[in-house]
Formats: C-alpha cells, sequence, structure tokens
C-alpha cells in the first residue's frame, strides 16, 4: 500500500487515540497524538505560570517550548517529551484536563502546533488524532475519520482509564469535563471540532475494540486500492 496520511477527529473519549495506535502498528506508521501536543503546552504554562489570556506572554512562552514524540519500544508506543521531559502520563491530569481547551482555543498556540503537525506528515505514513486534523492540518489527507459515541459512554470510558490512576475521581467529574471541553471544542473561533469534508462517519457507541478496528481497517484498504 502507497504512504498515505489518516486522520481521526471527534469529540473527547469517543476511542479515537486507541484506534489510531492500532491502525498505525498495523500499517507500519508514525502516529501522531495531537492533543497530547496541547495538553503538554498546558502542562508547561501551569507549571511556568503562563497567562494564556494574554499573547505577549504566550509567544514568549512557546519560544520555550520544544515537543517530540519518541517511540519507545517497551510499551510499543510513540510518548511525547517536553523539553526533554517524558510527559506522556502526567499530561493526563484532570489538572491538565480542566485547562488544556481553553489553552487550545488560543490563535498563537493551534499556529504553533499546527505547523508542527504538517511538518510530521511531510513523508506521509501518519496516523493523527485530534479535533482539527482532517478539517485544519490535513485537508487532503486520503482517508479522514470522523468518530462519534454517546456521551455515557465517552464518561464511562474516560472514568475508567482515569480511576485506575486516581481513585477519588468521581463519574460527575468526569462527566462535566468531558461535556465542558466538548463545548469549547466545538465553539471555539479557530478551528472548531467539525466533520471534515469527505470523512467517513464512525460510530464507536456499539462496538467492541476489536470489531471497531476492523471496519477502520477495511475502510482504509478500500480507500487505498482505488488511489
Ligand atoms: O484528545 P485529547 O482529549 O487529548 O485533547 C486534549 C484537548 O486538546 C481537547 O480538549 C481539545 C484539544 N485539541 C484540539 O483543540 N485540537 C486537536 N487537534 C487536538 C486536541
Amino acid at each position: 500500500m502507497q504512504q498515505i496520511i489518516i486522520t481521526l477527529d471527534g469529540y473527547s473519549s469517543c476511542g479515537k487515540s486507541t484506534l489510531a495506535k492500532r491502525l498505525a502498528s498495523y500499517f507500519g506508521y508514525k502516529f501522531i497524538d495531537s492533543g497530547a501536543m496541547y495538553r503538554a503546552i498546558t502542562l508547561y504554562f501551569l507549571r511556568n505560570v503562563v497567562d494564556w489570556n494574554n499573547s505577549e506572554e504566550v509567544v514568549e512562552a512557546l519560544k520555550n517550548i520544544d515537543i517530540e514524540f519518541q517511540y519507545n519500544p517497551e510499551f510499543k508506543q510513540s510518548e511525547i517529551f517536553l523539553n526533554g521531559e517524558n510527559v506522556e502520563y502526567v499530561i493526563r491530569d484532570l489538572v491538565v484536563a480542566e485547562k488544556v481547551s481553553e489553552v487550545a482555543a488560543v490563535k498563537e498556540v493551534r499556529e504553533f502546533a499546527v505547523a508542527l503537525q504538517q511538518s510530521y506528515g511531510l513523508e506521509k505514513g501518519i496516523v493523527m488524532d485530534g479535533r482539527d486534523i482532517g478539517s485544519t492540518v490535513f485537508p487532503d489527507a486520503e482517508v479522514k475519520f470522523f468518530l462519534e459515541a454517546d456521551l455515557a459512554v465517552r464518561v464511562q470510558r474516560r472514568f475508567k482509564e482515569l480511576y485506575e490512576k486516581n481513585p477519588h475521581v468521581t463519574l460527575e467529574e468526569v462527566s462535566s469535563n468531558l461535556a465542558h471541553r466538548d463545548y469549547i471544542d466545538s465553539n471555539r473561533e479557530i478551528s472548531p471540532l467539525r466533520k471534515p469534508e469527505g470523512a467517513i462517519i464512525l460510530d464507536n457507541t456499539n462496538y467492541t475494540k476489536d470489531e471497531f478496528f476492523k471496519i477502520a481497517v477495511d475502510k482504509v484498504k478500500e480507500v487505498a486500492a482505488k488511489l
């Protein structure tokens, strides 16, 4: 199969990253979690007390941010590094999740992240998931997926993930955080979450991970066969 770009967009906790990772490993492609980039920037802003409503402060802070993805053979996954530090796990904390949508709505932050994302795609052979990947970052991607799932299913999925790390987290907290992020992600001025033109819609409410993966692989093969 020729090297292509595969994008996955959708609301939080629809199973995008899980599917994107499996697709990347199946096709031998790079996987880039674009949400992790916004989370890493948010972590930097929180740690360094950067006011993201002040564009001068943001521009200065971005100059000091270096983001890289490195493949970890032990866990067979690509992990994000912020200025040389592996932050793959700390960026998943609720403290970061509570602020990331605000940070991701800042124009300068988006320009910074989108430029990096586009540079990763220059050689194709990449799977990237996020909110605006098929619409803004790679509008000409060969395969664009848009994932959906019922809110209740997404809340359960996210709760399970967070609970394993922090048993004090409540279903209410997770539910309100998801609803809040969905709202900001869909209503921000720049690159709001939208179904990209020509996207293949996949609803992940009722499938097992394996069933869902097979549907996506078949779709990719179907599109690639016609190229
Ligand atoms: O996929 P995630 O939950 O890790 O994303 C974290 C936040 O980053 C999410 O609230 C929306 C934002 N985001 C974005 O604005 N654009 C992207 N391409 C990816 C994520």
